[in-house]
């Protein structure tokens, strides 16, 4: 499963870019709202932070098809070929997915505001590339997000249709551990989430306990670089 970070402030990103197996960023018109800061002033930085390669996710704003259209164009041409436009799945997006895919065989596609599984079928048919389903959103409406993430996935290999999930809006470990037992292709999380994902008081109990038995062993400040 690729693991994204769902954030746009590049200090944020910075710091867990390093540390963690980071396969890219997502975005979204709230997350760059949040920012403070002008969108493309803050996705070319994040672009030049990540690389070329990594997967940068980016919505688009336009409220018709062709208005998302033509924010699909101005996106590709600002942010580089391995950009993902992220389209939310209305009737007005999934026009925009099915002529996008068409114009654009090679075009890089996120059908996003996936809350139900025929929206996420729908848009798989129509030629995107990854759908993302809100998982803790989903919760928050009494309904299951992980388990609509696997209907998902199942009926894609059903159906044969060559869609990835990007499962989005986590709330906590267990949501993503799910996701991962089930081979779910990638997740986007906050970087509070990817930071709890490790956050643990006792794996940092028994590596304190190791220091401090071998420093009682060999002195204070020797590792196995200058031990005896
Ligand atoms: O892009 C969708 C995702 O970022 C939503 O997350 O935390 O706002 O539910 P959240």
């Amino acid at each position: 499963m690729k693991i994204l970070i769902d954030d746009a402030n590049i200090e944020a990103i910075k710091k867990l870019y390093p540390v963690f197996p980071i396969d890219g960023v997502t975005t979204n018109p709230s997350i760059l709202a949040k920012s403070g800061r002008q969108p493309y002033d803050v996705l070319r930085e994040i672009r030049a932070f990540i690389g070329a390669d990594a997967e940068l996710h980016v919505q688009v704003v336009g409220r018709t098809a062709d208005a998302m259209l033509e924010d699909v164009e101005r996106i590709h041409s600002e942010l580089g070929a391995n950009t993902y436009t992220k389209i939310p799945v209305n009737t007005a997006g999934l026009e925009a997915i099915k002529r996008l895919r068409k114009a654009q065989p090679s075009a890089h596609i996120t059908a996003t505001a996936i809350y139900t599984p025929m929206q996420a079928f729908l848009a798989a048919k129509a030629g995107a590339d990854y759908t993302a389903p809100y998982i803790n959103r989903i919760d928050n409406l009494g309904a299951d997000g992980t388990q609509t993430a696997k209907i998902i996935q199942d009926m894609f290999t059903q159906n044969g249709l060559p869609c990835q999930i990007l499962a989005a809006s986590f709330k906590n470990s267990q949501q993503v551990q799910e996701l991962a037992q089930y081979g779910i292709g990638a997740a986007t999380i906050a970087p509070a989430v990817i930071e709890g994902l490790v956050k643990n008081a006792s794996v940092a109990a028994a590596i304190d306990d190791f220091t401090h038995d071998f420093e009682a062993l060999c002195g204070a400040g020797v590792t196995m670089k200058n031990a005896k």
